[in-house]
Formats: C-alpha cells, structure tokens, sequence
C-alpha cells in the first residue's frame, strides 16, 4: 500500500494558475498516454484539498460529456476543508478537516490494500510528506511556463533528495518523472 501523489505541473512548478485554471494542461497531452490507467486501477482511496474540489464542481458537466458521469472516480474520496461544501451527484464524499494522520488511517481502511492517491493541491501532499507519510510523486511535467499560481509541492525539500525512478517522455508536450520518498 502506497500513498502516491500523482499530478501534472508546468515546468515552473505550477499545477493551476492563481485562479485554478487548467486550460493549459489539457492541449499538452492524452492522459491515457500517461501512467494514469494503470495508476488509477491500483487506487482504493483519494485525498483532495477545496480548491481541487471545487474545480471538479465547476467543472462537472464538462466531466459529466467525457466520462458519462459529474463525477470521474469510483473510490471513496476524503475532501480537506474548514468550509462547507455542496455535494457532488454520485460521489463518494468524506469532507474532513485538521490533522492528515488520523484520516489517513480511515482512508488506509477502506483502501483495502491499494494504493491512496494524493490529487493535490501541492500543499496538502506536503502535510502527508510532513506526517511522514507520503510514499511516492508521480509528475507530469508540461512543456509549459506559468510565472506564476498554485504551487506543485510549497516545502523545502533537499536532504537527502528525492529519488528518482523513472524518466518517460509523453510526445513532445509532457515528461512523466516518478520520484520515490527517500525512507519509506
Ligand atoms: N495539474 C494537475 O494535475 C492538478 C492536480 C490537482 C489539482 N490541480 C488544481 O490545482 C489547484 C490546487 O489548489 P490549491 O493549491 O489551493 O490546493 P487545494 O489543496 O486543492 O485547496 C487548498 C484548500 O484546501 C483546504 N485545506 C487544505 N488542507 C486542509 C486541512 N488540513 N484541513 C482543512 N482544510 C484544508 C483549505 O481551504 P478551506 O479550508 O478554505 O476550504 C485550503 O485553502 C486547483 O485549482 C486544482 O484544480 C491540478
């Protein structure tokens, strides 16, 4: 069982822009040409903080024409806020707040043995990293300059580094780098 954070990122570190926009990723790529299928077959639980939230319901007719449904996942899903936040049709939604530690091991319950998947943003997988709890960062790198919005992984994070696994190119708009958490 593995707790992995698997996201895309420009190459200036920024998974959205300020205002949570994803437009520029989706041109980049398919994300069936990344690990994503395989990835997302092997996960039993899902973490995710507002914003992201927030955006899949902005989002979710859009969501709804591609996949057949306003929600995309089938595992049961731990929402991260201090606000109250309307429901999604469909989905399997725990909204929780605080300490990463205890939900982790209520999110480890239900997973069942599969892997638990970080969605973002880049600092709530940096509380599972301070917890110690963080296994793996699987990284869509977009051949894309932001300037500026939502941090990939706002920690400092150098010794020891991380350790790098693999390397695979995705046409000429993405890299996927997988890293693993030295120590775990
Ligand atoms: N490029 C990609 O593949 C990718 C992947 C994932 C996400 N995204 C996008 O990246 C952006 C991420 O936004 P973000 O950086 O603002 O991160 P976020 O984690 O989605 O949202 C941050 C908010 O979550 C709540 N939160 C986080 N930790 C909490 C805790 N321990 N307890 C209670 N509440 C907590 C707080 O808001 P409140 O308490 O005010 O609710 C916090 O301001 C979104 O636009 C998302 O769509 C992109």
């Amino acid at each position: 069982m593995k707790t992995q954070f698997f996201t895309a990122t420009s190459l200036d570190g920024f998974i959205a822009t300020e205002d949570d926009s994803l437009d520029w990723l989706f041109p980049l790529g398919d994300v069936n040409d990344s690990s994503y299928p395989e990835f997302i077959a092997q996960i039993g639980a899902i973490a995710m903080g507002s914003s992201t939230y927030q955006w899949m319901w902005r989002n979710a007719e859009t969501v709804a024409a591609e996949v057949g449904s306003p929600w995309p996942y089938s595992q049961p899903t731990w929402v991260f806020s201090s606000r109250t936040l309307p429901a999604i049709p469909g989905a399997d939604l725990r909204f929780v707040q605080g300490d990463v530690r205890d939900v982790h091991a209520a999110m480890r319950a239900a997973a069942d043995g599969k892997n638990i998947w970080i969605v973002g943003g880049g600092d709530l997988a940096g509380q599972f990293h301070d917890a110690g709890l963080l296994d793996e960062l699987i990284v869509q790198v977009g051949s894309v300059t932001l300037g500026r919005g939502k941090p990939l992984f706002p920690r400092r994070l150098t010794n020891p580094p991380l350790l790098l696994q693999s390397a695979r190119q995705i046409g000429s708009g993405m890299a996927e780098l997988r890293y693993l958490v030295p120590g775990r």
